[in-house]
């Protein structure tokens, strides 16, 4: 440890980017906490002198940790959202937090119509017939799909990644109309202030808004209802967004057509009734998870960090 130097804590290892290390080295000394067999050992003596926190939306920033760090000044993570950081106590603290915002729109939104295609045309089940030698064995045992072009798409959330994926319906031929806080004055698509109604209006409803304690279960089994059972719910935001419970019985029962999930409530558990459904495709949340954009991401989180050894300020603050 080079005493004329703050310490910066590592939640994650990040191999993706070769330099990643050599970067945080420059102006901190660095604890790597995945390498430590017990990390409140490894984080005691270090405590009063870390002064930022690099994290992730998956290895999260809570309550309990903040509150550890009594030096904290910036809590760095990869991802754009921050549902478990507790945003509200660091800045309470006058701690600042960063994201990885824009870089993953792209990404995220190629996987979401990746989700509404093996969804509506079941390519997963697909798959699985080919793997399992049953091609060519019994006439007519797979199912037909449903036609993706044409249909009606709602929008739960039209922020950056909603934006991204609304543009890429132009291709498919698709009504479109969204939900928010607030209607948009900058998008063409129409603006619903009911949920519910969007919900019963549209064929497809992806949901792509924030997480968080404002966004819990904001789809429900009335939404569901809605949704109706010629419908497909798609989320690529959080799991807790959507009451997973409801979401089994749905599909169980035939409430709704189908759905397409990249993010789950306890992440990385899977309901087993889920798993045993063939009208939902599921994928272990991998919406960013692409060598570009995760290198892009990481590289936005070394330059907040770089630009508050340097300036005091991150570039991408979080400011809810
Ligand atoms: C990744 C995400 O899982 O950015 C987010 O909020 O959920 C995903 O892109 C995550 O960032 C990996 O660190």
């Amino acid at each position: 440890m080079n005493p004329a130097k703050p310490t910066l804590l590592q939640l994650l290892a990040l191999p993706i980017v070769p330099n990643a290390q050599e970067r945080l080295e420059q102006h901190f000394n660095v604890i790597r906490l995945w390498e430590h067999e017990d990390p409140n050992i490894a984080m005691e003596e270090h405590v009063q002198s870390i002064t930022v926190l690099v994290t992730s939306a998956l290895t999260a920033a809570r309550t309990q940790l903040i509150q550890q760090l009594p030096n904290l000044r910036a809590i760095c993570s990869v991802g754009v959202g921050y549902d478990n950081i507790d945003v509200a106590l660091a800045h309470e603290r006058g701690i600042q937090v960063s994201n990885t915002p824009d870089v993953l729109n792209d990404c995220v939104a190629d996987l979401t119509w990746g989700l509404i295609i093996s969804t509506l045309r079941e390519t997963g089940r697909a798959e699985r017939h080919v793997r399992n030698n049953q091609w060519g064995l019994t006439v007519g045992s797979l199912p037909l799909g449903r036609r993706v072009s044409g249909k009606r798409l709602g929008i739960v959330g039209l922020g950056r990644v909603g934006l991204a994926v609304a543009q890429r319906s132009a291709g498919f031929a698709m009504d479109v109309r969204y939900h928010n806080r607030k209607p948009r004055n900058d998008v063409p698509w129409l603006y619903e202030s009911s949920l519910a109604e969007l919900a019963e209006w549209a064929d497809i409803l992806v949901v792509a808004t924030v997480g968080g304690a404002d966004t819990r279960h904001l789809i429900n089994q009335e939404i569901l209802d809605a949704l109706g059972p010629e419908g497909f719910l798609i989320n690529v935001a959080r799991g807790s967004v959507v009451d997973e419970k409801a979401l089994v019985k749905a599909l169980q029962n035939g409430a709704i057509a189908g759905a397409g999930l990249d993010v789950f409530e306890a992440e990385p558990s899977v309901p087993d009734a889920l798993k045993t459904l063939d009208n939902v495709v599921l994928l272990p949340h991998i919406a960013s998870a692409t060598l570009e954009t995760r290198q892009a991401m990481v590289n936005l989180m070394l330059d907040n960090v770089e630009a508050f050894a340097t300036t005091g300020k991150v570039l991408t603050p979080v400011t809810a």
